[in-house]
């Protein structure tokens, strides 16, 4: 049921998909954020939509047209993606968190705009941390049978990252990429394994990301149960 085959697998469907990068104000103008483009999430809401699913795509602050029918919820802050995501979750057969979110936000938010002052060294931005939406996501499923799939950049020993990140989240899939040049961050490609909680692990060649959106549908779609509502 690859990609303009026509497979309508995912049709009665309603799955989630968080995309896009989290933005954590500091003051009105200015933000801790990342380099997520979105672009791996809107691959995911595009191919699920192609597959017949009904699709709420929410969006953290990325800048790509809205894909055609496809419900997209525009977020900006952690604690705002996570309020969305529980939200739209509450009847989804599959939530995919495809978004990167921040794991810290600035203690304090100041109103007004920070000034520097002449022979002051700058104050030190203190940091708390962001709720875990998948960690609680896998947790609390709303729907007996949904299934949850994160995402994970790791260098390093990355399916051994992979494998750890997968078991402490308690997920069923874990998309791991390994962060290099060319590849994730802004690229119109990506190369991963999906680690799978029954012990699976997919190779995903480097390749367009809507390649590897096909591949997390491929393994999400077995994995739902029961008919459709
Ligand atoms: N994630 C989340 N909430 C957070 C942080 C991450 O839901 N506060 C999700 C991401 O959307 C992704 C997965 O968790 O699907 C893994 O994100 P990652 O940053 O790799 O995990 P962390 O637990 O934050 O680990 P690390 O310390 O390596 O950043
Ligand atoms: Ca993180």
């Amino acid at each position: 049921l690859a990609r303009g085959t026509g497979g309508q697998d995912l049709a009665g469907r309603h799955v989630v998909v968080s995309a896009g990068g989290t933005r954590e104000p500091l003051d009105p103008v200015r933000f801790l954020g990342n380099r997520s483009s979105g672009k791996q999430g809107y691959a995911l809401a595009r191919s699920a939509a192609a597959r017949g699913a009904r699709v709420t795509l929410v969006s953290a602050n990325a800048a790509l047209p809205e894909p055609a029918g496809v419900d997209v919820v525009p977020v900006g802050t952690a604690v705002q993606l996570r309020e969305a995501v529980l939200k739209a979750a509450a009847d989804a057969d599959a939530v995919v968190m495809a978004a990167a979110v921040a794991d810290f936000r600035p203690a304090a938010y100041a109103a007004g705009k920070i000034k520097k002052k002449d022979g002051e060294d700058p104050a030190p931005v203190a940091l708390v941390r962001n709720p875990d939406i998948l960690a609680e996501l896998a947790a609390d499923r709303p729907r007996p049978g949904q299934v949850v799939v994160g995402f994970a950049a790791e260098t390093d020993d990355v399916l051994a990252n992979g494998r750890a990140k997968l078991a402490r989240k308690g997920c069923d899939l874990l998309v791991v990429n390994e962060v290099g040049e060319r590849k994730t961050f802004g690229s119109e490609r990506n190369e991963a394994v999906v680690l799978g909680s029954d012990g699976s692990e997919t190779p995903v060649p480097y390749g367009p990301k809507d390649d590897l959106a096909d591949t997390v549908w491929d393994l999400v779609a077995p994995r739902l149960a029961g008919p459709p509502l």
